[in-house]
């Protein structure tokens, strides 16, 4: 089984899939729980150029999503495929969806080029549960900033992010079968409660 987290900014991605590992763990499933951009030493070289770029050094969308989709490439074959053909349950905080939702809906990179990279990088390799943790731009970004630094922030800043949140509205429509969307407004102990009973309700034991 091989489940991916994805969700925009603020939304408490990074909190629920640590919660939700540690359960599967506590219930004697044997999980692997990885990361993007990262979880190989290739892939970390590369989140360090993606997230710690310096102050005016602005990257191509298409250098980003290369980029994003390299460490990807990797990955999967070091890390997600062996572990998924020993039997393990595979979480990923981000996968590919993440390149289609930024660098595709919200930099305006072109979806069937981005779609066609990420088959490349992945080998074709697909999600069976995605989560997604559904929260508005305002809302995720208010989490992470303060009121004054919110109002600051520019407006194509928020435009592009509530791109990204359309983007992850539309992909869910698109193959709603594969997402599992849970709101992400409530707090915390609530929204892993909602996980756990969707999770459960596609048969995973917790
Ligand atoms: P986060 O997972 O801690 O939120 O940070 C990862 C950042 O990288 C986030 O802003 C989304 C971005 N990202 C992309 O733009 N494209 C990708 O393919 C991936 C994996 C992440």
């Amino acid at each position: 089984m091989f489940i991916t987290f994805e969700g925009p900014e603020g939304s408490g991605k990074t909190t629920q899939f640590q919660r939700v590992v540690a359960a599967l763990q506590a219930v004697g499933v044997d999980v692997l729980a990885t990361r993007e951009p990262g979880g190989t030493l290739i892939g970390e070289q590369v989140r360090d150029i993606l997230l710690n770029r310096p102050e005016g050094a602005a990257m191509a969308p298409e250098a980003e999503a290369l980029l994003f989709s390299a460490a990807r490439a990797q990955h999967v074959r070091e890390v997600i495929r062996p572990a998924l053909a020993a039997g393990r349950t595979v979480l990923c905080d981000r996968f590919y969806d993440s390149t289609l939702a930024y660098q595709g809906y919200g930099h305006g990179l072109d979806l069937t080029a981005l779609r066609q990279i990420t088959t490349f990088a992945t080998g074709g390799l697909r999600p069976d549960i995605t989560i997604y943790l559904d929260c508005p731009p305002e809302v995720g970004l208010g989490r992470k900033q303060s009121q004054a630094e919110l109002n600051r922030l520019d407006r194509l800043a928020l435009d592009f992010h509530r791109r990204v949140y359309a983007g992850y509205q539309a992909m869910m429509q698109q193959e709603p079968e594969r997402w599992v969307a849970v709101d992400a407004t409530p707090g915390p102990d609530e929204v892993f409660a909602r996980i756990v009973a969707a999770l459960r309700l596609r048969g995973l034991r917790l």
